[in-house]
């Protein structure tokens, strides 16, 4: 898939028609067809009126084209389905913040991030899911292990990834962290249906260090793991903790035996005007930039790692132009 940085700034049609896309490309998420059409069925045959006026209004977009029963995906419609997890978590879960930009604007430097939690955690993981190599190369490294172990994913969401790490290691013991007990709770149901239940602790609470040792961190939690990773959230606990190193420093404080960490996450991007940024990164940075949250760049990164004894044995770039996966030992 193409990461094309848009070559001229936004247009009012992009603005106009982009809004109307985007409840499109959700409503036709919803229905699966997304899934469906990159899937094994490639086709969708829409039942109702409303999916006939969908299905319609994606062919005039340029998404989908006819076929003798139903639609099938053009090139262009391709790229919306790998990437609609984006969309998912700009135009739903990030949507009270910016609805709040113009309600306190007027009095306030800063607006509080607020998300809807179940739309972001659905948007990363189909975000996720789009390049499985990355979680297989991570999965073989702690399968590869010799003595086995836990791993715990920090700020988890739906469990997506502890998921297939599980599938794929196993003899791996599994934690899930989240703040938001309604995520953790929906993912305790989810998981429940899995042979992975018996394998999984799942708890809610923050993974950001400071103060006390958190509630959920009990003594085995802590004795027992050995691989930690952080999806997209590192940014935002370092903003808070004043700097990459601190999180580091605290998570290895509360996990003796760490001997693997896997920090995934957004960089900052070159590009001075919004079209000379690769698509995401503007998004990113202005929702960041308006809840008081640094975006850190690729080299903040790697010398926290360095200052605090970790050495880069592999490292994930080709997802994005603003994704970094780093796998860590020591
Ligand atoms: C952008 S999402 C990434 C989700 C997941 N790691 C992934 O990549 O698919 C950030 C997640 O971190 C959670 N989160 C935010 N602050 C947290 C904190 N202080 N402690 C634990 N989880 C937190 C959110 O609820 C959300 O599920």
């Amino acid at each position: 898939m193409s990461y094309a940085t848009p070559s001229t700034p936004l247009r009012l049609s992009d603005l106009l028609e982009g809004q109307t896309a985007n409840h499109i490309i959700l409503a036709a998420d919803e229905l699966g067809w997304w899934k469906q059409l990159l899937g094994d069925a490639r086709e969708i045959v829409p039942t109702t009126g409303l999916q006939r006026s969908l299905a319609v209004a994606l062919h005039r977009i340029g998404w989908f084209e006819p076929t003798e029963t139903g639609y099938r995906l053009t090139e262009p419609g391709r790229e919306i389905a790998f990437n609609r997890g984006f969309i998912r978590v700009t135009t739903l879960g990030w949507e009270p913040t910016f609805r709040a930009l113009a309600t306190d604007s007027a009095t306030a430097d800063m607006i509080p991030a607020k998300t809807r939690p179940a739309e972001v955690a659905c948007g990363c993981t189909d975000i996720a899911h789009r390049h499985p190599e990355t979680i297989k190369s991570i999965a073989a490294r702690i399968a590869a292990d010799p003595a086995p172990g836990t791993t715990i994913d920090l700020g988890c969401a739906d469990g997506g990834r502890m998921q297939v790490i599980g599938e794929l290691a196993p003899s791996e013991q599994l934690v899930g962290v989240d703040i938001e007990a309604g995520v953790i709770e929906a993912a305790r149901a989810r998981l429940a249906q899995t042979e992975l239940a018996e394998r999984f602790r799942l708890r809610a609470g923050s993974v950001q260090p400071g103060g006390a040792r958190p509630e959920w961190l009990d003594a085995e939690v802590r004795a027992d793991v050995t691989t930690a990773l952080t999806f997209f959230l590192l940014h935002q606990l370092a903003t808070e903790s004043g700097g990459i190193d601190k999180v580091l420093a605290s998570w290895m404080d509360w996990f003796p035996n760490l001997r693997r960490l896997v920090i995934g996450d957004v960089v900052r991007a070159e590009g001075e005007r919004w079209h000379e940024q690769p698509w995401f990164a503007p998004t990113f940075e202005f929702y960041h930039e308006v809840t008081g949250v640094k975006t850190w760049a690729e080299e903040e990164y790697t010398e926290a790692f360095a200052k605090t004894g970790w050495r880069v044995v592999e490292h994930h770039d080709a997802d994005h132009e603003v994704f970094e996966t780093w796998i860590l030992e020591r």
